[in-house]
């Protein structure tokens, strides 16, 4: 540790509020910087994105989140909160250096892309001149901060200067501001006392309003993240298995999957049946935790994430299939209206986005596949240019064969089944998501259908057995 202690420093060497960097500005990164300086803190975003940079500091935020606008706006009122590209700057106002840089999935491999994070962590540890922590957000594979460690101690000047903690992050997109901001629980991953000194000090607030706090060594905190997603992913693939034995028998997942809520042992949260996860987390942290699983000779204790991911896939072709049934055994030539593209509600984020890769197998069907997403459709007409896009709800679903909801926006789940009755060519909807209300569907005179549940409502296949009994003995 630094042999000159600075007076802003107590006996531990510990400022009472640290002077904090978020190196990456992305969903994550973004969020996390606006939401610290909203708690007092001085903070700095760090990007090497110029554009970016500008508009964050332009009181834009380059993605869709709720309730960040108006936040970013008022931190940036109080002068707390500032934005640069200079890890120069960034290294010389730093005591505690949040990185919060992408791991993508590494092209033609299940394993995750780390060079975005060595190199976020090697710009700064170069340029270290105070006793800083540098501290791991994004999702890493387990051994990573041991690794970065050695990296960091190689590449500064000053390593008695430097250490290393993880903190892993928990935040969904579409409730960013409130995940960050009132968290289920911190996890510290550190490997000194001073490290968990500066973090409490970094999140001091947060942890005054009783947030509970798991103090542990880097690799189990490492760990917590990459099993909460598995485990996240895994009660989603359980209920679609569910659906999927539902297919076969007839019975309806949906009662299932409520009645299985009950349990408090169980729970009903992400037991949601439908088209399954999306998004840039759960698919890619699964793939990336079984191949580093295996790289440590411990594959088979998370063999059953292949599956969770096989489930998941088979969910997409299988909406596919039902909007194939409904359009009479054939997509060719068939209008089909895609309501969503974003990989949830409440994000613009179509990463893995189980929407546009349904719309996208339609579309190979020789479908005319027309997309309307209220939040996601620039992101999607760049990643998906051979898609038709609508400008609005009404001309998504105007003289549709088949309508598909792919994404559950609040804005479908609201419309008026009879309203949108007179506008597509033909009454059949599959609802991707059971999102929908299928009896306001049928008293509206629309095919329903919903994966995992039966084609006619139990009660009317009651009736109508009833009424084949009679026929039967009379
Ligand atoms: C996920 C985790 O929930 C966060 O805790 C984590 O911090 C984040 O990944 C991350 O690693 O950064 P997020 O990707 O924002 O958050 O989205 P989720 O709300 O978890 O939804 C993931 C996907 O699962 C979506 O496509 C959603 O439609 C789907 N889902 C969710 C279901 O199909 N069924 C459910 O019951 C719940």
């Amino acid at each position: 540790m630094s042999t000159t202690i600075p007076t802003a420093l107590d006996e531990n060497n510990v400022p009472a509020k640290p002077r904090l960097t978020v190196v990456g500005t992305g969903y994550l990164g973004a969020t996390h910087a606006v939401a610290m300086a909203s708690l007092g803190y001085e903070v700095l975003g760090v990007d090497i994105d110029q554009a970016k940079i500008d508009r964050l500091a332009a009181g834009e935020v380059p993605f869709f989140e709720p309730g960040l606008p108006e936040l970013l706006a008022e931190v940036l009122e109080t002068g707390r909160l500032r934005f640069t590209t200079s890890f120069d700057e960034a290294a010389e106002f730093g005591d505690v250096h949040f990185i919060c840089v992408g791991t993508p999935q590494l092209e033609g491999s299940h394993a995750a892309n780390l060079e975005y994070v060595e190199s976020a962590f090697t710009e700064l540890a170069k340029r270290i001149t105070k006793p800083a922590l540098l501290v791991g957000k994004s999702t890493v594979p387990v051994g990573t901060a041991e690794r970065l460690t050695d990296i960091v101690c190689l590449t500064s000047p000053n390593p008695e200067l430097v250490e290393l903690a993880w903190n892993p992050e928990f935040l969904r997109e579409g409730y960013a501001v409130q995940d960050t901001l009132h968290p289920d629980r911190l996890v510290f991953g550190v490997q000194s006392e001073w490290s968990e000194e500066m973090l409490r000090a970094a999140f001091e607030p947060i942890l005054a309003a009783d947030t509970p706090v798991v103090v542990a060594d880097m690799k189990t905190a490492e760990l917590v993240k990459v099993a909460a997603n598995s485990f996240l992913a895994t009660k989603i693939s359980y209920i679609n298995a569910m659906a999927e034995v539902c297919e076969v028998t007839g019975a309806d997942v949906n009662l299932l999957a409520s009645a299985l809520g009950y349990d408090d042992r169980i729970g009903s949260r992400f037991l949601k049946p439908g088209l399954g996860f999306g998004g840039g987390c759960l698919p890619k942290d699964i793939r990336a935790f079984a191949h580093r699983a295996e790289e440590l000779g411990a594959g088979q204790a998370v063999a059953f994430l292949h599956e969770v991911d096989a489930i998941n896939n088979r969910r997409r072709r299988r909406t596919v299939d039902l909007v194939r049934e409904l359009a009479g055994g054939d997509l060719k030539g068939k209008r089909i209206a895609a309501l969503g593209a974003a990989f949830k509600p409440n994000s613009d984020d179509i990463r893995d986005a189980p929407a546009l890769d349904v719309a996208d197998m339609m579309r190979a069907e020789s479908a005319s596949v027309v997309v309307f997403d209220p939040e996601a459709m620039d992101n999607a007409r760049r990643a998906y240019p051979q898609l038709e896009y609508a400008p609005n709800f009404a001309e998504c679903i105007r003289d549709a064969d088949v309508v598909v909801l792919l994404t559950e926006w609040q804005k479908f789940r609201d419309a008026d089944p009879e309203m949108m009755g007179v506008l597509v060519a033909r009454r059949a909807i599959v609802d991707g998501r059971h999102a929908l209300d299928a009896d306001a569907y049928r008293a509206a005179g629309w095919e329903y259908r919903a994966l995992g549940r039966p084609a006619q409502p139990a009660t009317v296949r009651l009736v109508e057995d009833a009424k084949d009994q009679v026929s039967a003995t009379a």
